[in-house]
């Protein structure tokens, strides 16, 4: 068994005499907006902390075309409250299908920033996604000849691999083989949640990088058990033991380019999650920043927060960094229990939780 950790309070918090933080303005290296009324929701309260934000395609259909992305963009920008600036960076969702020259046209044509992977049958969404890479075989040669970096969900979808070893298997029997075959393929591997992907990450090249989670420096896998069934704790790839979000804690405070912010922000309606099949998805965006600077905080590290969450993701996307800023403040503050607009409800994390940040809305309107 593992030897539990010691918690870190306000106590022992080093930085505990910080009290203002002002950072240039992030952005959300990996984000679900939705469709319809939860796009409207979700698009407000992202666009209040970041200024762009890599969206994820796993819509029903899912986005496998340019003209797919062009609307989808469309409708982010249409939702967006008046005078808000806001850029979505919009990603292709491949399929066994997906055709080499459409993903090519939209990167040149400045539509698709990168291409999303999904192994089939693996998350939300995903009946679509690639059953076997070997399939994509064209369209890996032609995004590594582009320079188009390919996002992905790093876990294997076989019901025979238990769900907590999913990634480890992915990491060894997918990610290895196919870097091996395209050496010069930008990849990011997405929502890390374990020290075999932390150690993955830091032995590979410069192509390679990943993005964590805020949940994912938070909670361990006791969280969906603790005291009850908490589906407001459950996403995928699945919390993993303490030990493992330890290792992504340092990845995260270490100042090593690889790591960037993606909150894997992914909102469910309320009574989506509290059933008897609730859906896979943690809806981090209410207090996105907040979260990441207490584990910052926590580690005293808040000096390499800004690096983190502003600076490691645009320079690996090899994109200019924001120019405004964005405050943080220690300010007790409670989150609401459920966030409602209309007929949707949504539990966002650390719902009902008083959080020692607070962060200000970004002033560009
Ligand atoms: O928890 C998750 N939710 N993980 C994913 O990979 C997809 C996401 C969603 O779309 O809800
Ligand atoms: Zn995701």
């Amino acid at each position: 068994m593992p030897t539990p950790e010691p918690t870190v309070t306000a106590d022992n918090d080093p930085n505990r005499s910080t009290a203002h933080l002002t950072i240039r303005e992030p952005d959300d290296w990996h984000l679900h907006l939705r469709d319809d009324a939860m796009l409207a929701l979700a698009t407000d309260i992202t666009a209040r902390q970041f200024a762009r934000a890599i969206v994820m395609p796993n819509l029903v259909p899912p986005v496998t075309t340019v003209a797919a992305a062009e609307a989808y963009r469309d409708r982010i920008l249409g939702a967006l409250p008046q005078g808000r600036r806001f850029t979505p960076l919009m990603t292709a969702y491949l399929t066994d299908e997906i055709d080499a020259d459409e993903i090519g046209t939209g990167f040149e044509r400045g539509v698709f920033a990168a291409c999303k992977l999904y192994p089939a049958g693996a998350t939300t969404n995903s009946a679509a996604g690639v059953t076997d890479v070997r399939k994509i075989r064209p369209v890996l040669e032609r995004m590594q000849t582009i320079g188009m970096p390919l996002l992905v969900h790093g876990e294997v979808a076989s019901s025979d691999i238990d769900i907590f070893d999913r990634e480890a298997v992915f990491l060894e029997t997918v990610l290895a083989p196919m870097l091996r075959d395209f050496p010069a393929l930008k990849v990011v591997l997405e929502h890390i949640t374990t020290a075999d992907s932390v150690q993955f990450i830091q032995a590979a090249g410069p192509t390679l990088a990943a993005t964590i989670t805020p949940h994912h420096l938070r909670i361990d896998r006791n969280a969906l058990f603790e005291g009850g069934l908490r589906p407001h704790a459950y996403c995928l790839p699945v919390a993993k033991r303490r030990h493992h979000r330890t290792a992504l804690r340092q990845a995260a405070v270490s100042g090593d380019p690889k790591f960037f912010l993606g909150t894997d922000s992914a909102p469910h309606l309320k009574q989506d999650k509290e059933s008897a099949c609730g859906c896979a998805g943690i809806f981090s965006a209410p207090a996105a920043l907040e979260s990441y600077a207490l584990t910052f905080d926590e580690e005293g590290a808040l000096d390499r927060l800004e690096a983190f969450a502003s600076e490691f993701g645009p320079r690996f996307y090899g994109l200019p960094l924001n120019e405004g800023t964005i405050s943080l403040h220690r300010e007790a503050h409670t989150l609401p229990e459920t966030i409602t607009r209309g007929d949707v409800s949504v539990v966002p994390f650390h719902a009902g939780e008083t959080l020692a940040w607070r962060a200000a809305e970004r002033a560009d309107r």
